[in-house]
């Protein structure tokens, strides 16, 4: 199979994988219930379609890396489904949370339905990838299933740990750089990590070739939060679908906001006076480009994206998907949405 046709194949039973666990919530008495899940996967509502769904990433991620193990990825579709539910889950409570009003071009759940629907949507999304991780008792061996599902929980966990180190770091003006690893690596890496390690588990490979996958997945969810920090401030609205100015105005200690503050200049004092206003985000930005934390933020996206070719270089995939793994590394690293 060559490469062009091995994601576009992937996508479409990506998506009815979804929404065969989604549909387990569309039902006569609560069918708005289940509108709010379908709307935030994107498939219904105003402006649904490719745009709405997001990029699928971590479910790619795990086909991906089961195919490059020589396996049958097909039978890895339940943990597909299982990761991508968990992702948006944790954006359907991440953009209440962050008091975002935007998500894929569109009002986010708490904006439509309220903050106590959006938590008990958000839920709902959680339990489903439970119920999907299980579904692979279907296509593989009990001690296969329990190892996936014992990565999922685990990444769960550390996801809740990143974001209360992400919510706690709002209070913060004491933070450095170093501080900034650890509070991605929960809220973002942990969950990529878990997509390439889980498609290595169902690839039946070997426990050293596992931890070069997962090492390839945490690598790259570091670069790929690089670059998601630097687009909230210096991304266009248009191509993320999500507010440009709301990581300056909620007071997110972004990667550029921490090497910003480690400057000690003007950006820091304005900084330190309290938060940033929305007319004046674009000076700030501009001030904070200017104390080089734009470089800095580029030059840190690349070095973790080399650091995850590196593992994956070790990993050896195999096949077209592997050589699609190493195209989405590099497409990640240039990424605009
Ligand atoms: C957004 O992730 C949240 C982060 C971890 C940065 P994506 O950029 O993968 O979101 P979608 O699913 O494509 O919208
Ligand atoms: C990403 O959080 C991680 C999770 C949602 C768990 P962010 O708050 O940085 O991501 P965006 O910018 O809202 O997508
Ligand atoms: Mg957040
Ligand atoms: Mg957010």
């Amino acid at each position: 199979m060559s490469l062009t046709d091995l994601i576009p194949q992937m996508l479409p039973a990506i998506e009815s994988e979804l929404q065969r666990h989604v549909a387990r919530l569309d039902q006569p008495r609560i069918k708005p219930f289940y509108e709010m899940l379908a709307y935030h996967m994107g498939w219904i509502g105003e402006g649904a379609g490719p745009e709405a769904t997001g990029k699928r990433i971590r479910p790619l991620l795990v086909l991906l890396s089961t195919a490059s193990c020589g396996a049958n990825w097909e039978l890895a579709l339940p943990a597909a489904a299982a990761v991508e539910l968990v992702h948006n889950f944790s954006l359907v409570h991440d953009d209440v949370q962050d008091n975002s009003e935007k998500r894929r071009g569109r009002p986010t759940v708490w904006v439509k339905w309220g903050v106590p629907m959006a938590i008990n949507a958000g839920d709902a999304l959680f339990v489903q990838s439970n119920q999907a991780i299980m579904d692979l008792a279907k296509n593989y061996p009990s001690d296969v299933v329990v190892k996936a599902a014992k990565i999922l929980h685990d990444t769960c966990l550390d996801l809740t740990r990143g974001q209360y180190m992400d919510l706690f770091y709002e209070e913060r003006l004491d933070l450095t750089v170093d501080d900034y690893w650890p509070m991605i690596g929960g809220k973002t890496a942990a969950l990529l990590a878990g997509c390439t390690s889980i498609g290595a588990v169902l690839g039946g490979t070997d426990e050293a070739t596992i931890e070069a996958y997962r090492s390839f997945g945490h690598y790259l969810g570091l670069a790929f939060q690089v670059q998601d920090d630097l687009l909230g401030i210096w991304g266009d609205e248009a191509l993320t679908g999500k507010s440009a100015a709301s990581d300056l105005v909620e007071g997110k200690n972004s990667l550029p906001v921490l090497v910003g503050l480690g400057k000690k200049g003007k950006f820091a004092e304005r900084w330190k006076q309290g938060p940033i206003q929305p007319e004046e985000v674009e000076e700030v930005a501009r001030l904070l480009a200017s104390e080089s934390a734009y470089e800095y933020t580029i030059e840190a996206s690349k070095q973790m994206t080399d650091l995850a070719i590196n593992s994956l270089r070790t990993a050896d995939p195999q096949g077209a998907a592997g050589a699609a793994l190493f195209e989405l590394a590099e497409k990640l690293l240039n990424r605009q949405a």
